[in-house]
């Protein structure tokens, strides 16, 4: 029997050419089994600043793909760098875009951060995870994962030279995959 197809939604927190963060999600999309199809969502730059005066009848264009996207997903694995000790701005508003509709409720949800240096983003990712939880999304067990030093495991093309990254972000996806499968 084929196994039935599990769609995860990748975000990454950083909007540069390039970024570390998202290319990690490419890699994850490239070592995830057959039947998990992991696409990026590539609308967070163009999403209005979050304003609760907007989020009413009238939603911004921008602001309904991203909620039917993430409601569409039956996971979201978010990967972002941080910034100044904390969550970068264009993260937070869009997840401040999803307090009142509530898409990340229950949601399973695994968490990556990669860095350049050797903290791996750890403030980023406390922070997030706090956000997450108050969002009452389902942090996926064995799902979350800071990555220090990210220039070492992954070259300028965007490959991961590292086995032992590789083995760990295949093991998130399988954490992810066997949250759904128990929620089944
Ligand atoms: C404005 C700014 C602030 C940053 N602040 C931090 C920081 O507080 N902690 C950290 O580990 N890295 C910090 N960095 C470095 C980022 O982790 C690094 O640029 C990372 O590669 C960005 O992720 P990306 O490759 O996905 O774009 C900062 C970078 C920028 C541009």
């Amino acid at each position: 029997m084929n196994e039935p197809t599990i769609h995860i939604i990748g975000i990454s927190g950083s909007l540069r050419n390039g970024s570390s963060n998202t290319n990690l999600l490419r890699a994850a999309a490239t070592l995830a089994p057959k039947h998990v199809k992991l696409t990026i969502f590539d609308g967070l730059g163009d999403l209005p600043h979050f304003n609760p005066e907007i989020d009413g009848e009238e939603v911004p264009e921008a602001v309904i793909d991203f909620r039917t996207q993430l409601k569409a997903a039956d996971s979201v694995l978010i990967s972002t760098p941080e910034y100044a000790s904390g969550v970068p701005g264009v993260l937070k508003n869009a997840i401040d875009w999803t307090v009142s509709s509530s898409e990340l409720y229950n949601k399973p949800t695994g968490v990556l951060s990669a860095s350049p240096h050797p903290s791996g983003g750890e403030n980023a990712h406390a922070s997030l995870l706090m956000t997450l939880n108050m969002l009452n999304a389902h942090i996926v067990s064995g799902g979350t994962m800071c990555i220090p030093q990210i220039s070492l495991k992954m070259n300028a093309a965007g490959d991961i030279t590292d086995n032992g990254l590789a083995k760990e972000i295949i093991a998130v996806l399988h954490a992810l995959e066997k949250a759904l499968n128990t929620e089944l």
